[in-house]
């Protein structure tokens, strides 16, 4: 019997020394993290509140405490104030492609310089194309990641949340029925399922702009390839961990 894969999605840390960013809730989900050992660890981007050097700073020593060390993509407010230079320094490439154990997963750069909207393009489309005709037949979970949201979010306002391309890269995942998609930007927890692939936002860790009573958080993604998926919110305002959603897969 094949061993159930933990991942955790945390997002939206908005770290910075400048305030808007509560310290003791970054560490109750690390004290969290230690506990749930997940396999590997995923930041949906937002990682700093305005891209600033002071903030990278501070983001890369709170990064070092978490284990494993987290894949990153980043948002719209790392961009910020020519933040992507500091993102490259600081954290890694923008857009990248890692394999944990039988985990596929393409991190991708969704946000442009100092825009909140976000897409994909055309360059990233056709890089997953040719990624994904290159995995068939082989055993792997394939989960894509990016910062904006894929479909609208309840409770998650009116601005331009959507990628531009939204259409364009929801065809293609569910095409090459990609297994995840892990996104976060606006703050809401929210798991929904279009045909054979679930779609993942993530809370916000540690910033004080929560939505409504949603509070502060992080996900973890059990999944049992060919059997079940399960998507638990770990809230960290209410100490407590609660089923969002759970899935049945379709057998490999
Ligand atoms: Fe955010
Ligand atoms: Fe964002």
């Amino acid at each position: 019997m094949s061993r159930s894969i933990r991942i955790a999605q945390i997002s939206d840390t908005h770290i910075s020394p400048y305030g808007g960013f509560e310290k003791r809730l970054f560490e109750a989900a690390l004290e969290k993290l230690r506990r749930l050992k997940p396999d590997v660890v995923i930041h949906c981007g937002d990682l700093t509140d305005n891209g600033l050097l002071p903030e990278y700073e501070m983001a890369s020593e709170f990064l070092d405490s978490i284990k494993p060390s987290p894949l990153v993509v980043p948002g719209n407010h790392d961009e910020r104030n020519y933040g992507s230079t500091l993102f490259r320094e600081f954290v890694g490439p923008m857009d990248t492609q890692v394999r944990v154990g039988r985990l596929a997963i393409f991190l991708m750069n969704s946000p442009e310089p100092d825009r909140d909207e976000g897409r994909l393009g055309r360059r990233r489309l056709l890089m997953l194309e040719n990624s994904f005709q290159d995995l068939v037949g082989e055993d792997v979970v394939k989960i894509v990641v990016f910062h904006h949201h894929l479909v609208p979010v309840p409770y998650s306002g009116r601005e331009m949340n959507v990628l531009e391309d939204a259409g364009d890269v929801l065809e293609m995942v569910l095409r090459h029925r990609v297994d995840l998609v892990l996104m976060g930007h606006r703050h809401v927890r929210r798991a929904l399922r279009i045909e054979d692939t679930v779609l993942v936002n993530a809370g916000t860790v540690s910033s004080i702009r929560t939505r409504g009573r949603l509070g502060n958080s992080f996900n973890l993604i059990e999944i049992e390839p060919g059997k079940l998926m399960r998507v638990f919110e770990a809230n960290l305002t209410e100490g407590v961990e609660r089923l969002l959603a759970e899935y049945p897969l379709r057998k490999q």
